[in-house]
């Protein structure tokens, strides 16, 4: 495999330093190719502004067009460049971050806002009456897959079915769903760690064993069997899942499963 690891957390000693770091020895020790993008140690720009776009930036800025014709004439920034070479390079792609208010660290959020562009990560594609552009299963990012790898310190019971923070499923939802299966990338089921804040020393070690288990098994596991969008279950252009389709009582986030 050739994997990007693309890792958000600004100390090296967290837990998240450390897991990243397992992560590259046991992936480089089974021989397969690793790079790492630690975003904090980049000093990666977080926000999407018209430096960004050079001569492509109009006035008044309008960020997707002017993404798209960056990327179309090569001339986005070179940090935006890189990351988008590395993606292209991968044939899988690990995000290790903490979840911070439900979700990503800024760093990350911002890297995604940067990285995946008009016409590399969305926008690609044609519209007709049977496709409504390459994604959600389709894309420039096809034929990768990618993992999230989560630390939370909420315990496993307040991401349940009825825990009160909603499950954990449905909070990565627009992570695995709208950012990763939109440019076309399969989504393998996450690592998440719950009640990391009160887990004792001891417990790295089985930590530790469980993540080395992931890495060295990502070949084999099956991705979440999210429904492609131009292959019949939905209504074009409404996008509708088309009734009936999906099993008894399923609601929600879980209606784009199959
Ligand atoms: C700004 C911030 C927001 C957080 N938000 C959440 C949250 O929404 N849910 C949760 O379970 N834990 C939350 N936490 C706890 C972190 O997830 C936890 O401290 C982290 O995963 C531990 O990993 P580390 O030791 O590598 O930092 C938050 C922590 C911080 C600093």
């Amino acid at each position: 495999m050739k994997t990007l690891i693309v890792y958000a957390h600004p100390e090296p000693k967290s837990l998240n330093g450390s897991l990243k770091d397992l992560a590259v020895s046991t992936l480089e020790s089974a021989g397969h190719e690793v790079r790492v993008s630690d975003l904090y140690a980049m000093n990666w720009k977080a926000t999407v502004d018209a430096a960004d776009y050079g001569p492509h930036a109009s006035s008044p800025l309008k960020v997707a067009l002017d993404s798209g014709r960056a990327f179309d004439a090569g001339t986005l920034t070179e940090d935006v460049r890189a990351e988008q070479e590395k993606l292209l390079w991968a044939d899988t792609i690990i995000f290790q971050f903490p979840l911070w208010w439900y979700t990503m660290p800024a760093i990350l959020k911002g890297w995604v806002d940067r990285v995946f562009t008009y016409n590399f990560a969305y926008g690609v594609g044609e519209h007709s009456d049977i496709r409504y552009g390459d994604r959600f299963g389709e894309g420039t990012l096809a034929g990768r897959k990618a993992l999230l790898s989560v630390t939370a310190g909420g315990p496993e019971s307040h991401y349940g079915p009825r825990g009160i923070n909603g499950p954990i499923d449905d909070l990565l939802f627009p992570i695995q769903h709208g950012i990763l299966y939109y440019p076309g990338i399969e989504v393998l089921p996450p690592f998440v760690l719950h009640g990391v804040d009160r887990m004792a020393g001891d417990d790295y070690a089985d930590v530790a064993k469980a993540w080395e288990q992931r890495l060295l098994t990502l070949e084999s596991t099956e991705p979440i069997a999210f429904r492609r969008q131009n292959f019949g279950d939905y209504e074009i252009p409404s996008l509708h899942l088309k009734g009936g389709l999906e099993p008894a009582g399923r609601k929600g986030f879980g209606l784009h499963v199959r």
